[in-house]
């Protein structure tokens, strides 16, 4: 009604040229990536299989994520953190902008909960942070581009994906299916699944995800000592994902990469709540960059990560800490411990499932992850047979790099009744 009759109203011809497209150039590396986001394309096809289907029930044993409630007494630490907010002493104290490495007293109780009994990490060393991945991706640009990066393959793909996106490849083999300038270290059963690491000798940085994602294998105290050994001769920098580190049962797994001597100077470990306590959606984790690793000319890496989070990154969330803080209580803790033993127990379950339907199964004791072996067969083949016969979704191994075809990864994370269902569905179509 204020517009007067001089004024061009908004369906009004103006004399403007529109352009079809802008004048940046696409960024080269985003390019090179093959295809989307692993999880999203599977979300895209479980989608289009409901759409065919729409009277299926689907059972989700893809990606990893976490089914059961947060135990109540986290929420109940988050609760209280959020009435706080409402109130002024409370918003002095936890309110507003917040330390980007995090809360005092969360630092401190993840190293009394994790690190003090057989570490000497300090909380000057934690940053606290809304996940691992975005670690991972954060940790990338502090590093910058051009970088040599080994992964085991197959491995979680954020760290290729990562990679690829802040410049280290410089291309793609389509009959290897491998990026170039990414180096591959193979695990296989042959091998343990601990990869022959003298393929990076000359890489810049290690990717290690011990319990392994996908796989499930946990490496031993010796494997670790060899990664660790091996970096420090070489000068390298492991970036070791622990992320799963909760399900080891093994005595013989270290839980933290720090439980190794010489750990220190070659070691950033990253860590999540995300599989202990369902905080999957709410986010909420934290990396280890312990004083003594420093890059080639001595500077401290904590120096540049703590420089990078103050960049790049606000702190996590108040509500979130509060979670974190009642998870390391006595009563968290123990809650914590009851998740995980469920999902540990889901494991257990699918894997006896396929070993009596005689399939070679492993992981499932110290993960959330059961890695089937299908002989050989193309794993996307194999996933959307399972799919279509079952209405199951499972991950292909081929999505973790290409020694995973062969094998199906199939996630713990499921309610109880979901998985009984999953498992009668699987021993009806699968008897060999
Ligand atoms: C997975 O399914 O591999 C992971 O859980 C996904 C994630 O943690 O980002």
């Amino acid at each position: 009604k204020h517009l007067t009759k001089e004024q061009p109203k908004r369906h009004d011809k103006i004399n403007v040229k529109v352009a079809a497209m802008s004048n940046v150039s696409r960024n080269p590396n985003m390019a090179q990536l093959r295809a989307g986001y692993l999880f999203p394309e599977i979300a895209r096809i479980r989608n289009a299989h409901l759409e065919k289907n729409p009277d299926a029930k689907i059972i989700s044993l893809g990606i990893g994520d976490t089914t059961e409630p947060i135990p109540a007494p986290i929420v109940s630490g988050m609760a209280n953190a959020a009435l706080a907010l409402g109130t002024v002493a409370g918003y002095e104290k936890t309110g507003g902008y917040g330390s980007e490495a995090g809360q005092q007293p969360l630092r401190d109780l993840i190293v009394k909960r994790f690190y003090s009994e057989k570490t000497k990490i300090n909380a000057s060393e934690i940053f606290v942070s809304d996940g691992s991945k975005c670690d991972i991706s954060r940790m990338q640009q502090m590093f910058g581009p051009g970088r040599k990066v080994a992964v085991q393959d197959p491995a979680y793909p954020a760290y290729v994906d990562s990679s690829v996106i802040n410049g280290h490849c410089t291309g793609y083999d389509e009959k290897t299916k491998r990026y170039e300038n990414i180096v591959y270290m193979e695990c296989v059963p042959g091998n343990d699944f601990f990869p022959n690491l003298e393929a990076a000798k000359d890489a810049d940085i290690i990717f290690f995800c011990s319990p392994n994602n996908p796989t499930g294998a946990a490496a031993t105290r010796a494997q670790c000592k060899e990664l660790v050994d091996f970096a420090n001769k070489n000068g390298q920098i492991v970036i070791y994902d622990a992320a799963y580190a909760f399900y080891i049962e093994n005595p013989d797994c270290p839980k933290t990469i720090y439980e190794i001597e010489g750990s220190e100077t070659c070691c950033i470990e990253s860590c999540s709540f995300s599989k202990y306590a369902g905080f999957t959606g709410l986010r909420l984790g934290w990396t280890v960059v312990p004083e003594a690793l420093k890059f080639a000319d001595g500077s401290s890496v904590r120096f540049d990560w703590n420089r990078c989070m103050c960049t790049a990154f606000n702190g996590a969330s108040n509500v979130a800490q509060g979670g974190g803080l009642a998870a390391l209580s006595d009563e968290g803790w123990k809650s914590m411990q009851e998740t995980v033993g469920f999902y540990k127990e889901n494991a257990k379950m699918l894997k006896k499932t396929f070993e009596e339907l005689g399939f070679k199964v492993y992981g499932a004791v110290d993960a959330p992850y059961v890695w089937v072996d299908f002989d050989g067969r193309d794993s996307w083949e194999v996933f959307t047979e399972i799919l279509t016969k079952t209405d199951i979704v499972t991950t292909p191994g081929a999505g973790f790099g290409p020694t995973g075809d062969g094998f199906v990864r199939m996630s713990a994370f499921c309610h109880r009744d979901n998985l009984e269902t999953a498992i009668e569905r699987l021993k009806k179509e699968f008897a060999k």
